[in-house]
């Protein structure tokens, strides 16, 4: 069956037009992120967005976009039913405030937003959240094992019934807390954290093309993802968190986060769960799990992988105006492809 992307940064404008093919041609759905430069805070502007990435999809494009809502500390609790009625919107994004791109606008305290996540979980909306606890006085590999212990588990234990996914799992304390949690707790796990430790940022020089957030972590946490995702376990999907950057803001003096994963994503992702043996559960993980958790159906339509006797050629960057994207998977051998349709490319 076709996949899913349970997490997908496809941006505005020049980018946008330049990376939505590498989703909008491999996955049938997937879970657009609302922090834009101007984050997608009402109904309005979520309907406005869906329609400036639907306008750029070809005619015959079978790819739905699913939209988020930002949440702030002033949403009211009263457009919940709204977003509900007018199937607006699949889920809402929690950023803490401070943790990640775009995310001054997130929030502080949980204790704020208590009353609209009561009406998300009446009116069945599922939460996506950002699971790091942000501050200088926390240790960067800390703060999502922090985050759990200090907000997550107040959350869940208020609010059992609100549905929610902790996005882009780095810790293996991460992979227990979901497992021994309640059916309402899933979570996304990105390509990248599944081939990335935090010895890779920084091979024999600083690679700004691998810093993300959450950052990658011990190669016990890589292994621990790596056996967790390709396990089948139906808690555990993929979102790719996706995330383009111009090259000029990734290397720079004060470089952001965020890794370009689409094109290859699903080509890796083959490669990675072949070598554990597990291909019988590739399935799952891109295309079964994460629409139970969205309790939508699973696609009917299918894809075709094909493993090459040598690696496929891979590209290195998109040009987008002046400046250019890279591509997460060019320092990777890359044994599997997608077959397009007939008269399909990127
Ligand atoms: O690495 C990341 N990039 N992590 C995030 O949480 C946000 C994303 C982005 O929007 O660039
Ligand atoms: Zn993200």
């Amino acid at each position: 069956m076709k996949p899913d992307d349970w997490h997908l940064h496809l941006r505005e404008g020049a980018v946008l037009n330049k990376v939505l093919d590498f989703s909008s041609k491999v996955f049938s759905r997937a879970l657009v992120m609302p922090n834009l430069s101007n984050p997608v805070i009402s109904p309005l502007k979520a309907m406005e967005y869906k329609k400036e990435i639907t306008k750029r999809l070809g005619r015959n494009s079978e790819f739905t976009p699913l939209m988020t809502l930002y949440l702030t500390e002033s949403t009211k609790p009263q457009i919940i039913k709204e977003l509900k009625r007018g199937h607006i919107i699949t889920a809402i994004k929690y950023y803490p405030a401070g943790a990640t791109t775009n995310s001054t606008n997130g929030i502080k305290s949980f204790k704020t937003i208590l009353p609209v996540l009561e009406e998300m979980a009446k009116n069945d909306i599922p939460l996506c959240i950002h699971g790091e606890l942000p501050g200088e006085e926390y240790d960067i590999f800390d703060r999502e094992k922090l985050f759990i212990d200090l907000v997550l588990d107040r959350i869940i234990s208020i609010i059992p019934d609100l549905r929610i996914t902790l996005e882009h799992i780095t810790t293996l304390d991460a992979i227990q807390y979901i497992k021994h949690a309640n059916k309402n707790l899933a979570a996304t796990i990105t390509v990248h954290h599944l081939m990335l430790n935090r010895n890779h940022m920084f091979q024999k020089g600083i690679r700004p093309h691998y810093y993300c957030l959450p950052v990658a972590k011990r190669e016990k946490h890589r292994k621990a993802l790596l056996q967790t995702a390709t396990s089948g376990n139906k808690k555990f999907f993929l979102g790719t968190d996706s995330a383009p950057h111009l090259s000029r803001d990734k290397e720079s003096d004060c470089g952001c986060a965020g890794i370009f994963s689409a094109p290859y994503a699903l080509n890796l992702l083959a490669g990675i769960f072949e070598e554990e043996k597990k291909l019988d559960n590739l399935e799952k993980f891109v295309s079964i799990n994460g629409a139970t958790h969205y309790n939508l159906p699973v696609n009917t339509n299918k894809i075709t992988l094909v493993k090459r006797d040598s690696p496929i050629k891979v590209r290195n960057h998109i040009k987008v105006n002046n400046d250019k994207v890279m591509i997460f998977g060019k320092d990777f051998d890359i044994y599997w492809e997608i077959k397009l349709p007939k008269n399909e490319s990127f």
